[in-house]
């Protein structure tokens, strides 16, 4: 029933492409869009409200999916004929998961053509790590700890993006995530609040640019406001129960430096924070977000995040839901259809206020005026662009880099790496080694079905012809059809392809195994409980392992995993997450040389799924560790410690860190205040360290982590060569929401650490006066 209802809509949109290949391509440069003036676009908006109905208005708040690519449960009662209609009528103001030049355009020429008001729609799409290029996964690219790597890559999504008739982008997901059991891990920047604000504005920064108009850049949007990666138990969308300092001093840091950084949209969230759905959180959205922080822009809802408050409990109906969403400033409702159903009767009953909705339009329509579709709503449908700026060679070559620069490596005992390209044998092993889709990663836009670069590719591309590459699967990881919202199958039993990866191990000089995780284990609604390898994997690593212990193993995963037993055993460890498009060019990078690994973790690596939720800024607690007693804050069974923990990551070379010291044994907040400290490369090859600083607050009216990091810089070093880095210390590194309930540096002792991983114990204290 459904798919015919489907055609009816495509067939709807094929009839009218013949007339919209008739309307010319305009075009498509910035020249006549640039930089309007705020005052002007506020003169337009306000002129152009005046002229709309109520109905017109809800339209605009109305954002419906296109039913080609589904990426949420499909409305009970929606249908894409309908949506037809309602789109020719003005009812729609935004549809998101509509691809490509024919479609967007389609689409676009209806509203333009077909309403009383000819307003254009704005298009959305999840780009979440490339669009048809595939960068690493978010998690992955973070660890490249590199600012610039991470804009260009979000630089050239929005550039593929806005080639397809895209003008919106549902990314950067700014969420702290520091549960490895929470499968959407692997779309943020990891545990720590500093990282995931800088890494949030460079993302930002790469999508919109510095010009909204401008047809290579695309609004972004700041997810999921806020508390999301604090779902209980790491269970996606589950309640989160956070207090006032957690909020402050950990979830909301990277939302402000992102409305502060100009992101053109927010987006809230599924969860309830203590007992309200983000989505109706009035103290978020309108007293924080649009109030203490005056942002402008625009916040959708998540994917029917505002009809689903009646499963939480907390709306009675749909009218309720809309009522209870506008009031708390959710502007756009995305395919909740809420704001269709309540808000005509919400505001004409006087229930609400109509300056809410013209407050929540306003902001619409701000956006579409910037992006200049009010100048050429088809500005972004130029299919010269989308057959010539999309998945190019230059694109790939930028996505090979910033990949490289995202692996960690974890382990190098006895220096196996890197291995020499002239090696006489290796055995590629592993369900991931031959696989070309798994390193997309999940959330992959329209990263196109084993495209990416496997790893025996990337291997057999690099090695000397009279290396012999022996290639053994060993198993399968995920079974059968694999997808987007499909629950995935694990190989749990199938053990028949060992034998022959024994074979191939037991003939080579150093066996690459990769193990990890499918694609589809981590990402939206892919929680887990194990966070180990799973199915067979760990039983055909220790069957390798009894016949060669030259192991480098490669992982490939989207969360933090448990390798305890790998740690232990198994001389070289490279972290690889998803790579993206070109994985197997850039993991063999790093396996014979051609690149020094520089990437260090953005999340802890545990010992046991049961330390999670784990993070390195955790509090001191009032029992902090004692090995004597058990009546310490620890484990019985287990160190409370990371396997590797948050920061971390070796090199082909080492650094050597000497004379740290602080410019002053005490601080003012006004006269400038540095910690210095010399980095030297002491081994011998060149290499990339990122040197961080961590801050503790050493007593403080709420308890503080017994580390924060609040700065850091990546350097490059020639073997024997050192480097002074310095990094200033102002009062807004002290900040923290205090019991005072605001931002404010308090007198006390300090302690500031510096070194090449969270765990550095190179310190030096001052006072702050
Ligand atoms: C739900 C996800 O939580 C959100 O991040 C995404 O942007 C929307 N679905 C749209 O796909």
């Amino acid at each position: 029933m459904k798919k015919q209802v489907i055609s009816i809509f495509i067939l709807g949109i094929t009839v009218l492409l013949a007339s919209c290949n008739r309307t010319s391509d305009r075009d498509t440069s910035n020249s006549r869009n640039s930089n309007k003036s705020d005052v002007e676009i506020g003169e337009k908006v306000e002129a152009l409200l005046a002229k709309m109905t109520l109905e017109e208005k809800i339209g605009q708040m109305n954002q419906y999916n296109g039913f080609w690519d589904a990426t949420g449960p499909a409305p009970e009662d929606g249908d894409a004929a309908d949506k037809l209609t309602m789109l020719k009528e003005g009812k729609i103001g935004s549809l998101l998961n509509v691809v490509g030049v024919a479609q967007t355009k389609e689409l676009q020429k209806i509203a333009v053509e077909e309403t009383r008001l000819g307003i254009p729609l704005i298009i959305g799409y999840d780009v979440i790590h490339g669009f048809k290029t595939i960068f690493p996964i978010p998690l992955g690219e973070s660890a490249s700890w590199d600012l610039e790597a991470m804009r260009i890559s979000a630089h050239i999504a929005a550039k593929e993006t806005a080639a397809s008739g895209i003008h919106w982008t549902f990314a950067p997901m700014i969420d702290i995530s520091r549960d490895a059991r929470w499968g959407r891990i692997m779309e943020g920047v990891g545990e720590d609040p500093y990282l995931n604000s800088v890494a949030g504005v460079a993302r930002i920064h790469g999508f919109q640019g510095d010009d909204l108009s401008n047809t290579n850049t695309i609004a972004a949007c700041a997810k999921h406001f806020a508390g999301y990666g604090f779902a209980e138990a790491g269970r996606d969308y589950n309640t989160v129960n956070i207090g006032i300092s957690e909020l402050h001093n950990t979830i909301l840091p990277p939302f402000k430096a992102a409305a502060k950084a100009g992101v053109a949209t927010f987006m809230n969230s599924f969860n309830e924070l203590d007992g309200i759905p983000a989505t109706a959180h009035k103290e978020l959205q309108r007293v924080i977000l649009k109030g203490d922080w005056n942002y402008d822009g625009f916040v959708v809802s998540d994917w029917a995040s505002i009809s689903e408050m009646i499963d939480h409990g907390y709306a009675k109906d749909k009218v309720h839901a809309a009522e209870i969403a506008i009031n708390a400033g959710s502007d756009m409702d995305m395919e909740g259809r809420s704001y269709e159903v309540g808000l005509k009767q919400l505001v004409e009953g006087g229930q609400i206020d109509i300056s809410l909705i013209d407050d929540a339009v306003s902001r619409i329509l701000r956006l579409k005026f910037k992006l200049g579709l009010f100048d050429d709503p088809y500005r972004y449908c130029n299919e010269e662009r989308e057959k010539n700026d999309i998945y190019t060679q230059e694109h790939l070559d930028i996505a090979r880099d910033v990949a490289r620069k995202s692996i960690v490596l974890l382990k190098n005992q006895s220096k196996l790496l890197p291995l020499a390209k002239d090696i006489s044998s290796i055995a590629v092993v592993g369900p991931l080694a031959n696989d070309k889709d798994s390193p997309l990663g999940n959330w992959r836009a329209q990263g196109e079905k084993d495209s990416a670069i496997s790893l025996l590719e990337g291997i057999q591309a690099v090695v000397s012809q009279t290396t012999k590459v022996i290639y053994a699967k060993g198993a399968e990881l995920g079974l059968g059809e694999r997808s987007f919202l499909m629950p995935l199958k694990i190989n749990k039993t199938d053990t028949s392809g060992f034998n022959e990866a024994i074979k191939a191990a037991q003939q080579a000089d150093v066996v690459i195994m990769a193990l990890g995780e499918d694609a589809f284990q981590s990402g939206e609604g892919r929680s887990q409980v194990n966070i180990q390898l799973v199915g067979v994997q760990q039983e055909l690593l220790e069957a390798i392992y009894k016949v060669n212990k030259n192991i480098v193993l490669v992982l490939m995963n989207g969360r933090p995993l448990d390798i305890s037993w790998a740690a232990s055993n198994v001389p070289s460890i490279l972290e690889s997450w998803f790579l993206g498009s070109q994985s197997g060019y850039a993991i063999s990078d790093v396996l014979f040389g051609d690149y020094n690994p520089s990437g260090k973790l953005p999340v802890s690596f545990p010992r046991n799924v049961g330390q999670e939720p784990l993070y390195y800024n955790q509090k001191n607690t009032g029992r902090p560790s004692n090995d004597q007693h058990v009546t310490y804050s620890g484990y019985t069974d287990v160190s409370k410690e990371a396997l590797f923990p948050f920061g971390y990551g070796l090199s082909y070379t080492t650094f050597d860190y000497s004379n740290y010291k602080l410019s002053s044994t005490s601080f003012n907040g006004k006269e400038p205040f540095y910690a210095t400290v010399e980095v030297m490369n002491s081994g011998n090859r060149t290499g990339k360290e990122v040197v961080q600083m961590y801050i503790r607050d050493l007593v403080a009216s709420r308890t503080r982590p017994i580390k924060e990091l609040k700065g850091f810089e990546l350097i490059t070093l020639q073997p024997g060569e050192s480097k002074t880095v310095r990094f200033e210390v102002t009062k807004e590194t002290l900040e923290f929401y205090s019991a005072n309930n605001k931002w404010e540096a308090e007198p006390g002792e300090f302690k500031i650490f510096i070194g090449g991983d969270s765990r550095t114990t190179l310190e030096a204290s001052f006072t702050f006066e």
